[in-house]
């Protein structure tokens, strides 16, 4: 298939993708009609990543150079599950060959552009570009999916341009269909969103079916709203001010700021810009899940990041309409209860999932149109809501959401109470007593955000409707037209009745009541009744211990770590972030990792599980982590070999422990120096065990997510199932890093040496160990016969193979002299290699190297 693209793109390729052409065989932006491809094996340049997911690129263009490695491609992707697939735009990592790679190995592909994604396909489906220029995606089954419907417009052909536009053209080189007109949830550097296009979100992060939250431009500015009827606004950046200005607008995504234009100033004269940080290769836009607009950017070193949420900036967390679910109240940045609490409320909400307060509450009683006198309106206590403040704003612009006619609190109420899809009024007092208020009638009522004087106030009223009448079995009682008979029959038999029904009410209400309460009784026991725990803190007590999180010591994959003290005991207080997972299955871990015991491991005093807090209570540890001591980033002192010795055996001891003796088999997963802490004696402690599994409950996108750090890494991560044994490689590339005093991935150094395992892979062949040995100490090189035994005991750790690695309990047998390092080694460490050495701006790197990769672990 490749060979007639390539001999099409001779005359149709950019200057660009030209320079690489010419070099390479494998860059092919253009297509001709005539052609179809199938979702299967047979399209060749296709990678599968880290995550499960996996791409198989048609037309690939790979040639801007400030990209630095990064390329443009169209064709069939799928996620981490990888049972349906996208006919999709996306930026992958090419090698200098222009085949697809991932030099992070942590990375995925960016989906910038889909067609229909609400309805993927499967394994061979097919993309049918016909001979009279329409583009066709069709399922296995042939059914029809999407399709550009551009037959009979001189389409000439198909390509793939540098900055991602997929696009057919004519004869003229026009364009007839171009993806940059059919934005999907995401704008890449020079894209435009137009007056009246939308960007749209997905669903959740592990569904790209179009969900609630879109972002559009509209006259006067950018906005986002969450779809619902009326759809409902929480962001705007308007163009100038609040003024409507009657002009077809539009924003262009350009590197370093998002620019806003009018269409009357075509000169390209932008009104307002909002700055982003500017990128060092190419970036791209993404509107979430949850209503955030976050910009991308790649680095080497970690993939793809979150450089900005555009968003954000002026929006506090607790203004995004689904942080805490309907009905929900978003308070402290983002903790999330129900309406009422200890007020009147507190009847007519509970949470959907009390372990999950941030899916929101529903009313105990459902809102039922059938009985439309017995709704009532229940005042909240300083809670206010996300668009009122904006309606008020820029209420004009928006009359579908605000009510503006209606000037006084009460007549607000009684237009809700008069509307059946009315949920709550919202009345926002005018600035000055002589302005007239504001009245918003939401018909779905997303999160709402608290508004305690203290914070930025708000005078506004809200209330929320509420159903004050059990509905009885079959609706026959309580329905206004059943009422009125009994009425028309008599007062006796109406009085009677009443009473009865009454009295269904009271006892109804009663045992709703009692449930709830017997329910948040038994939960709130069993949380705090676990036997054999380390000890439970508040999260008040936490917060005076560590004087408000004031002193951070350090930040690790799972969260921050802050200095404290209890009493008079030093402590290091772990903040958890992104556990989604509930009170209970959090207390099981902490009470798992709280019954290891262990002189090598750092002691976990106790813990604090509350609303949506999770923290971790530790030992602390006086010289800090290892990092710290052989990187020589902050001190000049050196450790001599004694300590280091000491120190690797400590490890190998507490792993050891880990992997073979203690009661339930634990991986670490994440060992590296910043995991490993110091005493006052340089007795060695690792840290953060456990943890690993804990996360591994949370949602299943994490779950596919490869866990631990680059450089530390084992070369299995890409193929095989985990075991303990990838502990063992990165226990191989700590001991390295001890005895040469540098990072195993350590950029400042030549582009020959920056990764300290190929280094050793060469010099071990040359027989040239000692070049290695840290430079900084002299007591280390005096003791190079042992230094260099140790490091023959690392590269048996640093064994491709994993069942070539010794068991842990072994490392400590070695060391402790009662075995030797096995003779019979492979001395190949690291078949990757070439990957992580191309990425270094090195796009000429020799083919030979791509060759290798192709082979490699996939
Ligand atoms: C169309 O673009 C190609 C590649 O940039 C160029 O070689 C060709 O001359 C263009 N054709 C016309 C008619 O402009
Ligand atoms: C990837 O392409 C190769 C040919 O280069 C093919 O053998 C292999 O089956 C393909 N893999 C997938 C998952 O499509
Ligand atoms: C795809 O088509 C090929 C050839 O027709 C067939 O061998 C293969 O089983 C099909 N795969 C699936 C998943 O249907
Ligand atoms: C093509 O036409 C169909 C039917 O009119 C329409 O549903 C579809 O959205 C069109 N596709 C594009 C890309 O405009
Ligand atoms: C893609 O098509 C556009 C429009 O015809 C043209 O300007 C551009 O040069 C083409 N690029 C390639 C790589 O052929
Ligand atoms: C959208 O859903 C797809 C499919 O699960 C996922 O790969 C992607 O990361 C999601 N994107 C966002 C912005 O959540
Ligand atoms: C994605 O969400 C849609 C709408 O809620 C649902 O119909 C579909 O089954 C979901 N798909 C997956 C793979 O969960
Ligand atoms: C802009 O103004 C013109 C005339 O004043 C009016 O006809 C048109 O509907 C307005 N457009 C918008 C989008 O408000
Ligand atoms: C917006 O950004 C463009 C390009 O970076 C710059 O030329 C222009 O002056 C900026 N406009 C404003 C109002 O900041
Ligand atoms: C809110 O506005 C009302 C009416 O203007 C006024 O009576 C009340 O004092 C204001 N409250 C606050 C806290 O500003
Ligand atoms: C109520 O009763 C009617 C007639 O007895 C029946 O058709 C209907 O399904 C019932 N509704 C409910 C919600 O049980």
């Amino acid at each position: 298939m490749r060979s007639p693209d390539r001999f099409l793109l001779l005359f149709l390729s950019t200057q660009l993708c030209l320079r690489s052409l010419v070099a390479e065989p494998f860059d092919y932006p253009t297509a001709a009609p005539s052609t179809s491809w199938t979702n299967n094996p047979s399209l060749e340049n296709n990678f599968t990543y880290a995550d499960g997911s996996m791409v198989r690129a048609i037309l690939l263009c790979s040639s801007n150079p400030s990209f630095e490695g990064l390329s443009f491609a169209a064709g069939f992707f799928c996620n981490a599950a990888c049972d349906a697939f996208l006919f999709a735009v996306f930026i992958v990592y090419t090698d200098s060959g222009a085949v697809i790679m991932d030099p992070v190995m942590t990375a995925s592909p960016q989906v910038v552009w889909s067609a229909n994604r609400d309805r993927p396909v499967r394994e061979n489906a097919t993309l049918h570009f016909t001979e009279d220029g329409n583009l066709v995606l069709r399922d296995a089954d042939s059914t029809v999916v999407w399709s550009t419907n551009t037959s009979g417009r001189s389409v000439l052909g198909m390509n793939i341009t540098a900055s991602g536009n997929l696009l057919l053209f004519d004869r003229k080189n026009a364009s007839i269909w171009q993806s940059f007109d059919h934005p999907t949830d995401s704008l890449v550097p020079g894209q435009t969103l137009r007056e009246g296009q939308r960007l749209i979100a997905n669903i959740s992060t592990t569904n790209w079916t179009r969900g609630q939250f879109y972002l559009t431009v509209l006259a006067d500015g950018l906005s986002a709203f969450v779809d619902s009827s009326p759809p409902q606004v929480y962001y705007i950046r308007s163009f100038s001010g609040p003024e409507a200005k009657n002009k077809s607008a539009y924003v262009t995504f350009t590197n370093g700021s998002l620019e806003f234009f009018d269409s009357f100033t075509k000169r390209g004269v932008p009104d307002e810009n909002i700055t982003l940080p500017s990128a060092s290769s190419v970036q791209h836009m993404r509107l979430e899940s949850d209503g955030h607009l976050n910009v991308y950017g790649w680095s080497y070193q970690t993939g793809w990041n979150v450089v900005d949420d555009v968003t954000s900036q002026e929006l506090d967390n607790c203004a995004y309409p689904t942080v805490c679910g309907e009905y929900g109240i978003c308070s402290n940045n983002g903790q999330c209860s129900c309406p009422g609490g200890t007020n009147s409320g507190s009847n007519y909400f509970r949470p959907i999932n009390a372990r999950q307060p941030n899916l929101g509450c529903s009313p105990v009683i459902p809102l039922s149109c059938q009985s439309l006198q017995d709704h009532q309106l229940v005042a909240l206590q300083d809670v206010t809501y996300f668009s009122s403040l904006l309606a008020v704003e820029y209420g004009t612009y928006f009359p579908s959401v605000a009510s503006l006619n209606l000037k006084t609190e009460e007549s607000c109420k009684q237009a809700c109470l008069k509307n059946c899809s009315c949920k709550a009024a919202i009345f926002q007092y005018g600035q000055n007593t002589s302005d007239h208020g504001s009245c918003f009638l939401p018909w779905q009522l997303f999160s709402l955000m608290n508004n305690q004087p203290t914070v930025t106030h708000y005078n506004s009223t809200l209330y929320v409707k509420v159903q004050i009448v059990p509905r009885t079995t079959n609706g026959t009682l309580n329905s206004p037209t059943s009422r009125k008979k009994v009425m028309g029959v008599g007062v006796i038999l109406g009085s009677t009745i009443g009473a009865l029904f009454a009295v269904l009410l009271v006892v109804g209400l009663f045992v709703l009541f009692m449930r709830k309460k017997n329910s948040n009784m038994e939960e709130e026991d069993q949380f705090d009744q676990v036997p054999g725990m380390p000890t439970r803190f508040s999260f008040e007590e936490l917060k005076v211990a560590t004087k408000n999180f004031c002193k951070k010591l350090g930040e690790g994959g799972f969260g921050s770590v802050f200095e404290g003290e209890l009493g008079d005991m030093r402590v290091a207080v772990k903040r958890l972030d992104g556990i989604g997972q509930g009170k209970k299955e959090f207390l099981a871990e902490v009470e798992t990792i709280g019954s290891i015991h262990h002189v090598y491991l750092v002691r976990l005093i106790g813990f604090c599980a509350e609303r949506s807090y999770r923290l971790l209570v530790y030992e602390h540890m006086c010289n800090g982590s290892l990092d710290q001591w052989i990187f020589y980033r902050n001190q000049d002192v050196s450790l001599d070999w004694q300590t280091r010795c000491r120190i690797i055996t400590h490890i190998a001891k507490a792993l050891s422990y880990l992997h073979e003796e203690c009661r339930q088999r634990i991986a670490h997963l994440d060992i590296k120096p910043q995991n490993i802490l110091l005493d006052d004696n340089f007795n060695a402690k690792v840290s953060d065990f456990g943890l690993a599994k804990m996360i591994d409950r949370d949602q299943s996108h994490v779950m596919t997510r490869m866990r631990g750090t680059p450089g530390y890494l084992a070369p299995e991560w890409l193929t095989s199932r985990i075991t303990e044994k990838v502990d063992i490689y990165s226990f191989g590339v700590v001991v390295m890093e001890i005895v040469c005093g540098r990072k195993n991935l350590d950029y400042s150094q030549s582009e020959e040496s920056f990764h300290l395992i190929s280094l050793l892979q060469e010099k071990v062949k040359e027989d040239r160990l000692l070049d290695l040995i840290d430079n900084h100490s002299n007591d280390m090189h005096l003791h190079h016969e042992e230094v260099i035994e140790i490091m023959q005991l690392a590269m048996w750790c640093l064994q491709i193979d994993s069942n070539k690695r010794p068991s842990m309990s072994t490392v400590v047998k070695v060391l402790e002299g009662a075995m030797n390092v096995e003779t019979c080694l492979d001395y190949n460490f690291v078949t990757t290699t070439p990957v992580m050495s191309s990425n270094v701006n090195h796009l000429d790197a020799s083919p030979q190297q791509s060759a290798s990769l192709l082979s490699g672990p996939r």
